[in-house]
């Protein structure tokens, strides 16, 4: 097998997931290169074999000679930028960087005749789904313009693959969160907002505790209701994509990336309590803009189609991986 064979540019890899979808494609056997522009991700996130190329993802004419110097089998991409609230303030940034730069991309890998496509896009495509747990085929109405942003890139990638011999997945990512279970990766933005980092961020001491945004949302607890997947599983999910593309090379994949079961704000900090065996300061708050009450996968398409087997749903489990990683890095 030829060395390009097994080779795969990883778009974003410095960042938190891409730099454990690397660790997972290294793990499952393939050559990874990565391309980051280091705007939020760590350079230090990467395991030295990998060759790195500090650039920007806009920049065709890069692309076009790191995929020359050493073809790609695929490009895994989840460079782009990910705050709701700021999607809201800067739409024309988030549109810049995730659906204009997404599209110099798509150009570059077709020009270079890369075969596969796989994508990182959100379930906030879905926008405030009608029904909970919400299938592939719900309504696609995202509410802000970071889901948006996503959802053009999914319909980029779709007309792309129906013109031009390039096959691809969008995986709709729920909340993701954890870090690897072996301390070789974590979450390590700056300025975090996630609930789950930021309650361990709270455990750790670098915040004075956690604000609960909305306690009148109608769900059991009036809190919040997400589906927590562990960034680990959600990595694999990535490796096995993109082996059923390259099995069947006439197909492309949209699924949804979640365990299918929501855990409301509540039980996550009652979860990071138990796990820390401390009592994180909970401060109830208004609802935060743009947040659905409720989100949770079905997610049996991805079942169905891939040997998918999470080896990390427990609640416990993530939040202690989460927090072991959190203690890493205010160890320095
Ligand atoms: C959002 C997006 C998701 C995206 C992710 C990336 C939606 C619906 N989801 O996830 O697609 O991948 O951002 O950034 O747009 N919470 C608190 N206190 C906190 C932080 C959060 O109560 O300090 C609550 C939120 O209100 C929410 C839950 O915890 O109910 C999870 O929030 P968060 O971790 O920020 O993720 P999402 O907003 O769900």
């Amino acid at each position: 097998m030829q060395e390009h064979e097994r080779h795969v540019l990883v778009t974003g890899g410095a960042g938190y997931i891409g730099s454990h979808a690397v660790l997972a494609l290294q793990d499952a056997g393939w050559q990874v290169s990565v391309i980051d522009n280091l705007s939020t991700g760590n350079r230090a996130a990467l395991p030295p074999e990998v060759a790195f190329h500090h650039g920007d993802i806009g920049n065709e004419a890069l692309l076009a000679e790191i995929f020359a110097a050493r073809p790609a089998r695929a490009v895994m991409h989840f460079a782009g930028s990910i705050v709701v609230p700021e999607s809201v303030s800067d739409p024309l940034g988030y549109y810049h960087n995730n659906t204009v730069k997404s599209r110099a991309l798509i150009a570059a890998a077709v020009a270079a005749g890369v075969p596969h496509f796989v994508f990182s896009s959100t379930a906030a495509v879905y926008g405030e789904p009608a029904k909970v747990p919400v299938a592939e085929d719900s309504a696609k109405a995202p509410i802000n313009p970071y889901g948006a942003s996503k959802l053009m890139t999914e319909q980029m990638l779709a007309d792309t693959a129906a013109a031009h011999p390039l096959n691809y997945a969008a995986l709709r990512y729920f909340n993701v969160a954890g870090a690897d279970p072996e301390g070789r990766s974590g979450q390590s933005t700056p300025a975090a907002t996630h609930l789950i980092k930021v309650a361990c961020e709270a455990v750790v001491g670098k915040r004075e505790g956690v604000a609960i945004f909305g306690s009148d949302f109608p769900t059991p607890d009036g809190t919040g209701v997400r589906d927590y997947i562990h960034v680990a599983d959600l990595a694999q999910a990535h490796v096995l994509a993109l082996e059923a593309l390259i099995a069947e090379p006439t197909r492309s994949l949209v699924m949804n990336c979640g365990y299918g079961r929501g855990y409301s704000v509540r039980e996550v900090l009652d979860a990071a309590d138990r796990v820390a065996g401390t009592a994180i300061a909970r401060q109830e708050q208004p609802r935060r803009a743009g947040d659905p009450p409720a989100l949770v996968a079905d997610n049996s398409l991805i079942r169905a189609t891939l040997p998918w087997t999470p080896r990390y749903e427990d609640l416990d489990t993530i939040v202690a991986h989460a927090l072991a990683w959190e203690r890493k890095l205010a160890a320095g």
